[in-house]
Order: structure tokens, then C-alpha cells, then sequence
């Protein structure tokens, strides 16, 4: 598919015609990763960042955030509370907390490994390639980083870096950590101001020419807690160019990344079931997306893990959201997976590199 297809597809109105999208990604998603819907269980383990995002809620200047950490028992009984509810990974997300340091992590990541059978995946922002091999050999599998836009400008107006003279390269990051061994998650936000048309197809096809092991993919939601929660007209794109932070052009952007990158795991993402709660999941799982991320936060913590206001599941326990979860995927007639879930185009890569070193 050229950027030209993928344009015409995330500007077209005809519900006849997105009616065959639907169906193509909905045909590809069952041919290359099957039926069943994966679950992972989503632990916000600090809400503390140094960053100064203009769309993060966690940024570091919002003062009216209520700042928190778990400590490392409360994330192992997360993970045994995963297993529980028969899921087969935990994501372990946080802001970028360097309090938190390598070691804490390592000494985390390595009691789960041992206490539980899950995969555990992180999103932990930025850290050091270092950490990242520590994580690695503590048992850590996958690793999620946005890159948020593909557009050089934008992600620098959007995202500061951390000291003055440092440079954020998150295209370096993700390869370092193919290199590590890692399977790799990436994705952007859709709406963003000041993001085009032709911004967001390069998104997608960076998504296939990268090689991504899985792509997460959400409308933006403005939080009035930062610069982007109270635009000025100059941060958006002009009228016609600029993408709408919608439900449907983040329906569009999954269909089609399902089509480009066919065997990448790709969740139905809280922020759209927090635009759109009751269908939201479903009908992303009816075009291209085959994972869920079920939040499994203590209750008392999650409320205040505010990337953006009005987040889905802000306000229960983790019982109820599997709960609800398991309910969404049943009503559809779909399966949930058993086991770690991994990527197919992972695991594909992983015995085609073998191949070639025995070569
Ligand atoms: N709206 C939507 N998504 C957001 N994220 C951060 N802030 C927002 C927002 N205001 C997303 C970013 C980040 C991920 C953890 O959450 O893409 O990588």
C-alpha cells in the first residue's frame, strides 16, 4: 500500500467503501493472528515523570496531580492477581521515575519471572540502553515505546528533552532494543495538533517499515492540566490538513495497520474505550485489533495514573474491570487466548534469525 492508498483510505467518508476496510483488516487479523483475544494486565506502577510532554497529564509541573509509587510487593501481587484471572502478561508502566531505579526494576521483574509464569512487558518511558540489557536479563520479554508522531517537528514541539542539550531519538532507542532481544511495541497518538494527513501515513508505514512486533494506537484526549489541553490556534495544522483526535479515524488507523503489518499484536486501547465506552473495544476488535490491556491497578492508585482525563475503568477494582472485560469479549462470540500471547511476527523473526545464524 503507498502513502497515496493509505491517504485516500484515512480521508474517505463512504461507509460503503470503509465497510470493505473493515472487512479486510477484520479477514487479515483472523488469517494471521487468529481468533483468540489476548489480555494484558496493565499495572501503573508511579505516576511520577520528569518530563514536560504538552499532552501528558503526568508532566512534571502539574502540580494538582497526587503523586504516588507502589512498592515492589504490591507490583508482585499484581502479577500474581494476572495470573489469577488466567492472564498471560503484565505491562509494568510508569511515568519516567528514575527514583525507580535499574535495580529497583531488576529485583521486580526478577521476583515476577520467578514467583509466576507471565511474560512481563515494560513501558517505562526512556531509559538507559544499560537498564534496558539489565531488564533484559532479569527476565523482562517485551518493551513498549511510543514514537507519537513520525513528524521530527512535532515530536520535538510535543516532547522537550529531558536536559537542554540532551536529544531524544526514540527510532535509536527502539532498535537498541530489537538489539537487546526484546519484542518491540511502538505506536502514535492520532489528533494530535499540529499532526497532517500526511504525518499520520507516515505513522503507519513506518509501523511495517520498522518491523514493530506490536503497535498501540489512541486518539489523542486533551487534558487541561497541560499546554495542549488549551491550544493556541498556531499549534494546529491548517483546517484541511489537520487530523481529527476521532473514534473513527482511530478505527481507519488500526484497519490499516492490520493490513500493512498483518501479524503484529495490536490492542483495542483504553483511550478509545474512554472516547467511546460501550463500543468502543468491540468494534476495534472487529477491525484489526486482537488484545485487550485490562487494567489491574489497586484502585487506590489508579485514579490518579492521569494520562488524560475521563480515563476508562478510572473508578474500579481490578475484579471488576477483568470482570467487564471477559463479559465484552464472551457477548462477542470471540475466545481469549491462554498463554503468554506473544507476537507471531516476533516469534516469526525469531526463527528466521536462527535460521540465518546456523547459515
Ligand atoms: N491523550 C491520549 N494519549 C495520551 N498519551 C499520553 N498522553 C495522552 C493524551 N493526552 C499516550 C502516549 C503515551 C502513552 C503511554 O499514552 O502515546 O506513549
Amino acid at each position: 500500500m503507498t502513502h497515496q492508498d493509505i491517504l485516500h483510505w484515512l480521508t474517505c467518508e463512504d461507509d460503503g467503501e470503509l465497510e470493505t476496510l473493515w472487512r479486510r483488516a477484520d479477514e487479515t487479523r483472523a488469517a494471521s493472528v487468529g481468533d483468540e483475544i489476548y489480555l494484558r494486565g496493565l499495572v501503573e506502577v508511579s505516576n511520577y515523570c520528569c518530563r514536560l510532554c504538552t499532552y501528558c497529564g503526568l508532566r512534571a509541573d502539574n502540580s494538582s496531580l497526587y503523586r504516588y509509587r507502589m512498592d515492589a510487593d504490591e507490583v508482585v501481587d499484581c502479577a500474581r492477581q494476572a495470573v489469577s484471572f488466567g492472564y498471560g502478561t503484565v505491562v509494568l508502566q510508569a511515568g519516567e521515575d528514575f527514583h525507580l531505579s535499574g535495580e529497583w526494576f531488576e529485583d521486580v521483574i526478577s521476583r515476577i519471572k520467578s514467583e509466576t509464569p507471565v511474560a512481563v512487558t515494560l513501558s517505562l518511558g526512556e531509559r538507559k540502553p544499560a537498564e534496558l540489557e539489565r531488564w533484559k536479563k532479569a527476565g523482562a520479554d517485551r518493551y513498549l515505546l511510543r514514537f507519537e508522531t513520525s513528524n521530527r517537528n512535532l515530536f520535538d514541539k510535543i516532547h522537550p528533552p529531558r536536559t537542554p542539550n540532551e536529544y531524544s531519538d526514540r527510532m535509536d532507542l527502539l532498535r537498541t532494543l530489537s538489539e537487546i532481544g526484546y519484542e518491540v511495541g511502538s505506536g502514535v497518538m492520532i489528533g494530535i495538533p499540529g499532526q497532517t494527513w500526511a504525518d499520520l501515513a507516515n505513522d503507519i508505514l513506518a509501523f511495517s517499515g520498522w518491523d514493530l512486533d506490536m503497535v498501540g494506537v489512541g486518539p489523542f484526549i486533551p487534558h487541561p492540566a497541560t499546554p495542549l489541553g488549551n491550544p493556541s490556534p498556531s499549534d494546529f495544522a491548517a483546517p484541511t490538513e489537520q487530523v481529527p483526535a476521532t473514534e473513527l479515524m482511530t478505527y481507519k488507523t488500526l484497519a490499516l495497520t492490520r493490513l500493512l503489518c498483518p501479524t503484529v499484536n495490536l490492542p483495542a486501547t483504553t483511550a478509545l474505550a474512554t472516547i467511546n465506552p460501550k463500543q468502543g473495544r468491540e468494534l476495534a476488535l472487529k477491525r484489526g485489533a486482537n488484545i485487550i490491556m485490562p487494567n489491574i491497578t489497586p484502585l487506590k492508585y489508579r485514579t490518579r495514573y492521569e494520562i488524560y482525563p475521563g480515563k476508562a475503568a478510572k473508578n474500579e477494582t481490578a475484579e471488576e474491570t477483568n470482570g467487564k472485560v471477559v463479559g465484552q469479549v464472551s457477548r462477542m462470540g470471540r475466545t481469549i487466548g491462554s498463554g503468554r500471547g506473544d507476537s507471531p511476527h516476533y516469534r516469526k523473526n525469531k526463527v528466521l534469525n536462527a535460521h540465518l545464524k546456523e547459515l
